[in-house]
């Protein structure tokens, strides 16, 4: 009888993939675990040889790829589009699709819907979903069926006009208990790990230190078990007003107005292209050409 290669099935783990219960190994190791998000082939691969464990496809495509001013209006089609690159670039992290505004609350059967589509059509590995609340039985839901869920509290920017604007949370005693219940409850109900936004420092320690799974934090301080930071803004690519929890690692928009700029100014003084850019034809192939089309001119002129 013959037997057939293994092939990993579809919730099996690509070769190469960082595995998913790594993470709170990490955690326990008190190794730092790094996530930052990507929104193209490219940036997988980039992301992937600089040595990331976690790939978030962010809704934050939404403002600094789709030049929206908020996260609110990113559809799953278009994040959809975005996760399939991202997974075609990325070996060994884990790619995490986030689910945009409206895939996810209204019922438990349409988030289950909805993450279905990002694992089978988009390739991710998980997905993100903010809030706690409603949110809670999504999870679980989502867990249910196999997919491995983030959680995400804090500032939750799907949610920014309820919580007044993108604002720190969790800046009184009431609200910081609130945070911690909602990240304990995230836990119990099946999350692998969990972002916090924009949350005091020491209420980040706490929480990160009540859950056995690894906190990625975003504004949450050094005492978080991992940190994420959005593509553009710690590549120097993004316009608008950076939070101040962001660091700069480059200036890309500047590197990239430069070369346009000299490209632009090439073109126009003909100093592009140059010889070495162009393709060559054998002299007799041109001269049969140049009799060609020299004959129908004629034809055309008789
Ligand atoms: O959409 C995003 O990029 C995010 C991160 C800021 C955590 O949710």
């Amino acid at each position: 009888m013959t037997t057939r290669p293994r092939q990993p099935g579809p919730n099996a783990p690509a070769p190469g993939k960082l595995p998913l219960p790594e993470l709170a190994e990490m955690k326990r190791r008190g190794e730092r675990i790094v996530m930052v998000t990507a929104y193209d082939a490219p940036g997988g691969r980039l992301a992937d040889a600089a040595g990331a464990d976690l790939i978030l496809v962010g809704d934050s495509a939404a403002m600094v790829v789709l030049g929206h001013e908020s996260t609110v209006p990113a559809t799953v089609d278009e994040m959809l589009v975005l996760t399939r690159a991202v997974t075609r670039g990325a070996r060994r992290p884990v790619v995490i699709a986030d689910m945009p505004f409206g895939s996810f609350q209204v019922s438990d059967e349409l988030a289950l819907e909805n993450a279905i589509r990002f694992v089978k059509e988009g390739g991710a590995e998980a997905v993100k979903l903010e809030g706690a609340g409603a949110s809670l039985s999504r999870v679980r839901a989502l867990v249910g069926a196999g997919i491995p869920v983030m959680g995400h509290i804090g500032l939750t920017p799907q949610s920014a006009t309820m919580l007044g604007g993108f604002k720190a949370q969790g800046r009184t005693a009431d609200r910081a208990v609130r945070l911690y219940e909602d990240a304990l409850a995230l836990e119990a109900a099946g999350c692998f790990s969990l972002v916090l936004e924009a949350v005091p420092a020491p209420v980040a320690e706490r929480i990160t230190a009540a859950l056995a799974i690894p906190t990625i934090g975003i504004g949450a301080g050094a005492a978080c078990d991992g940190q994420v930071l959005v593509w553009h803004d710690l590549l120097g690519l993004y316009e608008g007003r950076a939070p101040r929890f962001v660091k700069q690692y480059a200036n890309l928009a500047d590197e990239i107005t430069r070369a346009l700029g000299s490209y632009v100014a090439e073109v126009r003084s003909g100093a592009f292209p140059e010889t070495k850019h162009t393709y060559a034809i054998p002299d007799e192939e041109l001269a049969e050409f140049d009799a060609a089309v020299s004959e129908q001119v004629d034809l055309e002129r008789a």
